[in-house]
């Protein structure tokens, strides 16, 4: 159970991640299809990204469909893909107006032809923004995202463009879709579920890890405060011995 004292002490994380589980179970719970799970989902993205814009933090990592969940029901995946594209459609002028910079991490040639473009033009038109940098993880796994670095690395060292001793985490780091954007200082699973998920492998190698029983939809302000504050009770070390810091 995490503290019912809602105040964040110290700098909030800088980048946040978050899988946000749930939503299916949500509907369950009311008797409700679990496509209406997915559509107050979308409400909960909203409540997140503003929360995480008023608390300060700078990368905003959302798990919205990973590479394992095409294998879903074709009518639960084109329902996913429907509001999707009603969320891009809707909110890019105003995550642009916010001064929101959009990047997509995940396999995009999966995607539909017009939700490639969708996501092209958002991150096209954001690019040059400078506040909180919303990646939107889609079609996303991490091990697919390993495998493709690994072939570009691989054809960089055959081209002769890179040389093999070169190769190190900076290069691999390089080379993964997140390419440029600092690992998760913090990862959130909402819904009860401690795993993973093939989300972030190699980045998250030293995030602190938050799990929540709240169940996506029912995400609050709250929720993500209650996380940070767990973070700050948390003592990074990163292999060094408890108190040498
Ligand atoms: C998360 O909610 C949304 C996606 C994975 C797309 P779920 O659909 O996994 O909901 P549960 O886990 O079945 O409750
Ligand atoms: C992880 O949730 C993926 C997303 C939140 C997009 P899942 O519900 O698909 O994961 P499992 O099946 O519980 O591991
Ligand atoms: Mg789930």
């Amino acid at each position: 159970m995490l503290s019912s004292v809602s105040q964040t002490s110290g700098p909030p994380p800088v980048h946040i991640a978050i899988i946000m589980d749930g939503n299916g179970r949500w509907a369950k719970a009311r008797g409700l299809p679990r496509t209406a799970g997915h559509k107050k989902g979308v409400e909960a993205v909203r409540t997140a990204l503003t929360a995480a814009q008023e608390l300060g933090v700078r990368y905003l990592t959302l798990y919205s469909f990973s590479t394992e969940n095409w294998s879903r029901p074709q009518d639960e995946v084109s329902a996913l893909m429907q509001l999707l594209r009603f969320y891009l459609r809707g909110e890019i002028a105003s995550l642009h107006k916010n001064n929101v910079r959009v990047r997509i991490i995940g396999e995009r040639s999966r995607l539909s032809a017009d939700i490639q473009s969708m996501v092209e033009h958002a991150e096209t038109l954001t690019a040059g923004n400078t506040g909180l940098t919303l990646v939107l993880a889609l079609s996303y796994g991490g091990r697919p995202e390993l495998v493709t670095a690994t072939r570009r690395i691989a054809e960089a060292v055959q081209s002769g463009r890179l040389a093999l001793d070169d190769i190190d985490d900076s290069v691999v780091s390089s080379h993964l879709f997140t390419a440029g954007i600092p690992d998760p200082d913090l990862v959130i699973r909402t819904s009860g579920e401690k795993r993973i998920s093939n989300f972030l492998l190699w980045q998250m190698a030293y995030a602190e890890l938050v799990f929540l029983d709240t169940l996506w939809p029912d995400f609050s302000k709250r929720d993500l405060e209650d996380a940070i504050e767990e973070f700050h009770r948390r003592d990074r070390r990163y292999g060094a011995s408890a108190g040498s810091r």
